[in-house]
């Protein structure tokens, strides 16, 4: 197991952070008052939206045991990887392949005093956390090709976290950078709130960008797709989370309002 854990710099509990107003929304136990009153609000604004989430959650778990089971990939980059709950990649693609290596990445220092839940590896694989940036990527790239193989295909993973890189920080950019580090065979799993499936995430949206120290962004379906480019999206397609290959009946009544697809890398 290798590890990159260290104290973090500084923890702002005045204002809302996503990772920990996720949590909030899971049912964690890592957030303070701002991120549960910046969460409140959100659930007055979109009622479903704490399943949405769940419906997100699995989503990535599927989509990782796809890409395990049936891809046979080995590798992950997870970046946005989110306070450690059920689930996490590295538990479900170990428990089909314990030589599976994970590399995490996220910038919130949450994320990090929790990283050792994360580190948690099966002894025949590797898992590594770096606190790093999305939007700084050729540094994620540095740092995982210190545990992982860009030889061998690997998969991205950006569940639910693009949508805090606002289009004046070159989203589109950032991930060609990410998939042209990758060689062919690699896979993109991507989720990503819409901004034209349901009003209610709107208003979520906005009431989040009222009280939280990061911004989102909506996008819709199309611009969604634009992620994919040169890419083969695998069935069934840029769909709901829910929707992409469904294991359990949908948990959210009104749909989830992301947009969701796994891609291989020609
Ligand atoms: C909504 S959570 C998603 C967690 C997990 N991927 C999931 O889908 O369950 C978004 C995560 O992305 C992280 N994040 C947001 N913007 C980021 C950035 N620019 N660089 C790195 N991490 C970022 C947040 O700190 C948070 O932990």
């Amino acid at each position: 197991m290798a590890s990159s854990e260290r104290t973090p710099d500084a923890l702002d509990t005045s204002v809302a952070h996503i990772a920990r107003v996720y949590d909030y929304l899971l049912g964690g136990k890592d957030h303070f008052e701002a991120d549960r009153a910046a969460g409140e609000a959100m659930l007055r604004a979109y009622p479903d939206i704490a399943n949405a989430m769940r419906s997100n959650r699995q989503f990535l778990a599927r989509t990782v045991r796809y890409l395990t089971e049936d891809e046979g990939i080995r590798q992950f980059l997870d970046i946005g990887t989110g306070i450690p709950t059920a689930n996490n990649t590295h538990e479900v693609a170990q428990s089909i392949a314990p030589d599976c290596r994970v590399v995490y990445v996220d910038r919130d220092p949450a994320v990090l005093m929790h990283a050792r839940a994360l580190l948690t590896s099966a002894p025949e694989g590797v898992t590594d956390y770096i606190e790093a940036d999305l939007r700084d990527p050729q540094a994620i790239l540095d740092h995982a090709a210190t545990v992982l193989d860009f030889s061998a295909p690997i998969a991205l993973l950006l569940v639910a976290i693009l949508h805090f890189v606002p289009n004046e920080d070159q989203p589109y950019e950032v991930v060609t950078t990410l998939l042209d580090a990758l060689p062919p065979g690699s896979f993109f799993t991507l989720s990503h709130p819409g901004s034209d499936v349901d009003a209610d995430a709107s208003k979520a949206a906005r009431s989040f960008n009222d009280r939280a120290a990061e911004q989102v962004t909506l996008r819709s379906r199309d611009d969604v797709m634009r992620f994919f480019h040169g890419l083969d999206l695998v069935e069934p397609g840029l769909v709901q989370v829910q929707d992409w290959r469904p294991t359990t009946p949908p948990l959210a009544a009104s749909g989830t309002s992301m947009w969701a697809g796994v891609a291989r890398k020609p």
